[in-house]
This record gives structure tokens, sequence and C-alpha cells, in this order.
């Protein structure tokens, strides 16, 4: 077995695209659309962490950019398909963030939807109203410029919006996930991840839904399906800052999650490799090729997040594993 050499999953190592820029596109995700892979995130901002989110880097002033590849080697950058606003009286209006978006494309409508984790201006994680809330936006080509509808608290006013992810099923029906944050009500972190089903042009949420009981205080989640199995790994509670994944398991999405716990191997610092959950995405033409993206966040300079891909090992008792890899190749 390969073992990573220590201290090399601390560096942080830039990827640049086609026109030699490094490629800022932070917990996005990849869809495959018209012939090739279209790489999207949020653009960051070269700031440290601070805990004045006006000056943070994690809330942006650009918006949600998109890249495209045919080889997912070679991005060329297709440029900011959702803008944040100059103007004072928009919801987008920067700072702020579009946090951990995902797009998927809905047959029906022939529309690609992009859900968010939206935090208004100027981008401070909060309780108020504006401050965690699902963003949804819209558009009729996968890179073209998209429309933003607005934000919703999914299940109830309550329930403050965290990291989220998209799910579309292979029956068409398509769910939102995310960190449902009511530790405003209880006096200590009460967070647990949600699933909710979204009416059938996936512009809105229905009022299907599940507490995922075993996902506490869980974030970060992104889902993988094979062989009749559900897979979700997620990430925990420690903010920008790398820590143990988990993942969960279950044959209905809608039912009981196993927590099947590390699925990192000879992850010696038990860090997921120095890095949180992003998505998983699967390489087209290849059968059972999945590959889980994450992101070393960097704290002190945004705009040099690494990007950590590992190819998803599906293991045959229905269990996955991660090994670290510096380099591989299909
Ligand atoms: C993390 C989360 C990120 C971002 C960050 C900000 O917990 O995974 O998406 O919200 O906190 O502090």
């Amino acid at each position: 077995m390969k073992k990573w050499i220590h201290g090399e999953q601390h560096e942080f190592v830039d990827w640049f695209d086609t026109d030699g820029n490094v490629i800022n596109t932070s917990d996005g995700g990849i869809i495959y659309a018209e012939g090739k892979y279209h790489w999207y995130g949020q653009a960051l901002r070269a700031l440290p962490y601070n805990d004045d989110a006006k000056w943070n880097g994690g809330a942006g002033t650009t918006g949600v950019v998109m890249y495209e590849s045919e080889d997912l080697l070679n991005w060329r950058y297709e440029g900011v398909i959702l803008a944040c606003s100059d103007d004072p009286q928009s919801e987008l209006y920067a700072p702020m963030r579009f946090e951990r978006p995902k797009i998927i494309y809905n047959e029906k409508t022939k529309q690609y939807v992009l859900w968010c984790h939206y935090v208004r201006y100027p981008g401070g994680h909060g309780f108020e109203a504006g401050q965690g809330e699902a963003g949804v936006a819209v558009c009729d080509t996968v890179n073209g410029t998209y429309r933003w509808l607005g934000h919703l608290r999914p299940i109830d006013d309550k329930g403050v919006v965290r990291d989220c992810t998209l799910y579309q099923d292979e029956d068409g029906s398509a769910y939102f996930i995310y960190d449902r944050d009511i530790s405003s009500y209880h006096g200590e972190m009460n967070r647990c991840l949600h699933i909710v089903k979204l009416s059938e042009d996936y512009l809105s949420c229905t009022s299907e839904y599940k507490r995922i009981d075993s996902a506490f205080r869980r974030e970060a989640p992104a889902i993988v399906y094979r062989d009749g199995y559900y897979y979700m790994i997620t990430s925990g509670l420690t903010g920008w800052e790398y820590n143990r994944a988990v993942y969960f398991r279950t044959r209905d999405l809608m039912g009981e999650w196993e927590n099947m716990g590390d699925p990192c191997i000879d992850d010696n610092e038990q860090t997921t490799f120095c890095t949180q959950t992003t998505a998983i995405f699967r390489v087209v033409g290849r059968d059972d090729c999945y590959i889980h993206m994450a992101e070393r966040h960097n704290t002190q300079n945004f705009l040099h997040c690494s990007y950590v891909w590992i190819p998803i090992h599906f293991g045959a008792d229905h269990t996955i594993s991660l090994t670290y890899q510096k380099e591989w190749k299909f």
C-alpha cells in the first residue's frame, strides 16, 4: 500500500488555468455538459481569515465562476456565471457568500439549477434573516449568466442553512442536503444534516424531508450512489480547518443513514489528508470512476486554497475508501 510522505499533505499547491492564472473556484463542483466538464465554485479573495467579516477572504466580491475542460487537466476560464453586485439595494451586494454552490440539470425544464448557502452582505455567518439561507439561481445554458431567484429556508425559518449540497437521483428526483442550524434556540450547538426533496423543476423545496440523525454536527456533505447504496462523505465542524471525515450509507435516501466511520486509509493525522470534502463527480466513459474533490482551505490567503482530488475506492462489502495519492493517472 502506498503511504503519503509526512508533511506533503500540509503543502498548498496552486492549480493554473490555460491562461496561467491561479484557479480560484472554491467549494463548488463539476457538471458534465455539452461534451465538457465544467468546474465551478465561489471565487474567494486573497485575504486572511479574521473576525471582521468584511475583510474575510471567504466573503466574496466576484461570485460563482466556471472553468471548462475536456480532459480534467487543462482548464479554460469561462468567467463569472453568478455575479456579486455593487448595488447596496441588491441581495447580492458584496462582500457576500455563495458558499458551496452546486449545479444540476433539469431534463424536463431544460434548465441548469444552482443552489448554494447564501449569506448576505457583509458575508458574516449569523442567525438573522439573510445570514444563512438556501440561494437558488437558474440558467438555460451551463455556462451562461445565472438568474438569481432569491433565497429561502427549507423546512422552516427556524433552521438556519449552513453547508449544503445537491443530489440528483437516477429517477430524476433531486434533493437539497444541508446542515440545519437551530443552535440559537438551544443554547448549545444544535446542527444536523437534513435532506429535503426538491420540486419537479428543482426550484423549490417540497414538504418531504428527513433529519439525518446519525449526521449530527456534520457538514460539507457530498453524495455518491453505487450498486444499491448511497454514500455521503462529511466533515466535522471546525470552520475552515480540516478534520476527520466520516461517511454514512443508506439504501433509501429518506431512510436511516448508517455511520460508517472514516473513509480515509493511512491518514495518520486523521484530517482527511488536511482537507474538507467539496463534491463527488463521475468521470464520463469510465465504469465506477468517481472522484472525491476536497479542498485545503488556505486561511491566510484564500486565493491559494488547494484542490485535492482522489478516486473513490468501492469495497466489496458496500464500503468506500480514500487513499491519498500525490499524483495519479486513470
Ligand atoms: C466551514 C464550512 C465552510 C465555510 C466555513 C466558514 O465550516 O465548511 O463552507 O462556511 O466554515 O467559516
